[in-house]
């Protein structure tokens, strides 16, 4: 099947189209994703915190996150797939995320581009330059910035960016700037005021995609345990849960073990294998 390129995406981003991206995080999520006919599937490092159980994604290696990047990889469907480059692949210099960032992109032909979490551009020149090098060795970069949660005990807890202070909210928007001068060609904003998402998406020319960002960007992307209720726990504000997969999942499975349990499964004239007659009466 035909895979959607960056190309598309401009192309929908200039009709005026919202663009639809999801999380997924292995080969069934994956498929059931590139299914739902969306846009982009992105291999986020929630993975962390959702399918792997850790209570942050610092917690992630590379090597556990890229297992799960050719997972996704390995579906097929019309979905561009984007890849996180988790903390601790690119800090601790511009040499090793530049060689993390290829071979990330040597993970599969598949992976069209790679995500980095962005700090305000006071604090984090750092991952600007990065970018900029990453983008011009031809390796498609989208930024990612407001709540970048790899920056977590620096931002000191999951909460809303740019709401505080007017400094804040200027550096959002000069960040975004500065990204999009880098070379990347789209940009994530994460739990930021929706004024401020919808003011900073009519200040860019690539595409915004927002999580917690309200309905003025070029896009939305949530996290596809939070869009299918996959599991309990905390929901933010900004998640609408589509399904009660967790719910719906326990009941089948505790169906599963009282038929077991009461002999009504399996049904041996349903679910079973049949002998030859003849194979049968020789054999008692
Ligand atoms: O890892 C992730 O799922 C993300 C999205 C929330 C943007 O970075
Ligand atoms: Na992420």
């Amino acid at each position: 099947p035909r895979i959607n390129t960056i190309h598309d995406i401009y192309d929908k981003y200039t009709k005026g189209i919202p663009l639809t991206m999801c999380t997924a995080y292995d080969y069934i999520t994956a498929n059931w994703v590139q299914k739902s006919n969306c846009d982009m599937i992105l291999v986020g490092d929630s993975l962390a915190m959702t399918t792997l159980g850790y209570d942050s994604t610092t917690d992630l290696s590379l090597q556990e996150f890229n297992y799960h990047v050719k997972s996704v990889c390995r579906t097929s469907g019309p979905a561009l797939i984007i890849a996180d480059m988790p903390f601790g692949s690119f800090e601790a210099s511009i040499e090793t995320g530049i060689s993390n960032a290829i071979d990330m992109m040597k993970l599969s032909h598949k992976v069209t581009s790679l995500k980095l979490e962005v700090g305000l551009h006071s604090r984090d020149g750092y991952t600007i330059k990065l970018i900029k090098q990453i983008c011009s060795r031809g390796i498609p970069v989208v930024g990612h910035i407001g709540l970048t949660p790899q920056k977590i005990h620096s931002l000191g807890g999951y909460k809303v960016q740019g709401n505080k202070k007017i400094q804040d909210a200027k550096e959002l928007l000069e960040t975004a700037l500065m990204l999009q001068e880098a070379g990347c060609w789209a940009l994530v904003l994460e739990c930021v005021p929706h004024k401020i998402a919808k003011y900073i998406t009519s200040k860019m020319s690539i595409p915004t995609i927002g999580i917690g960002a309200g309905s003025g960007t070029s896009g939305q992307v949530l996290v596809v345990s939070d869009i299918l209720g996959m599991k309990d726990g905390y929901v933010p504000k900004f998640v609408k849960q589509y399904a009660q997969s967790q719910d719906h999942s326990i009941t089948a499975l505790c169906k599963f073990n009282s038929e077991v349990e009461e002999r009504s499964f399996p049904n041996d004239e349903v679910h079973a294998f049949k002998i030859k007659d003849e194979v049968w009466k020789s054999f008692i």
